[in-house]
């Protein structure tokens, strides 16, 4: 006999299998997270931006940061950290950042 119960079980599982694919694939995909971002910018930008060496704008100061985001835009301070700037060297001492990282950095400096 036909059982209706047993037809949405059935695609309820087809839907959990692939749910669960996904996911898989978004985490693997998906750019560094946040305990990532913290190891991060210890390895790598805190060396001049925890103390403002050379004159970094500090970890920390979001008055200034808030204000170069506003003023330049995200994009751009972006592509800042990618090309390098007078004192800062390209990338940022971080060679496995990607934009994503890069703007997740940013925000966790402004903070
Ligand atoms: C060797 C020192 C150094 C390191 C490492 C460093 N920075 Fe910088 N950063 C600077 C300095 C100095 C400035 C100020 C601009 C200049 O003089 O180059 C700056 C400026 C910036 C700016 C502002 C750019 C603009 O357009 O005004 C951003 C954003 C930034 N840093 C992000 C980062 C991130 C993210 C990292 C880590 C991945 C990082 N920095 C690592 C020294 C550093």
């Amino acid at each position: 006999m036909f059982s209706i119960n047993k037809l949405l079980n059935k695609s309820h599982k087809a839907i959990t299998a692939s749910g669960t694919a996904l996911i898989l694939s978004t985490i693997m995909l998906s750019p560094a997270n946040a305990a990532d971002i913290t190891t991060t910018y210890d390895n790598s930008c805190a060396a001049c931006h925890d103390n403002g060496a050379l004159n970094a704008i500090k970890k920390g100061d979001s008055a200034k940061w808030q204000q170069l985001i506003k003023q330049k835009s995200m994009p751009t301070l972006i592509q800042s950290v990618k090309g390098g700037m007078s004192q800062m060297p390209a990338g940022g001492l971080c060679d496995t950042c990607n934009d994503e990282d890069y703007r997740k950095l940013i925000e966790y400096m402004s903070k």
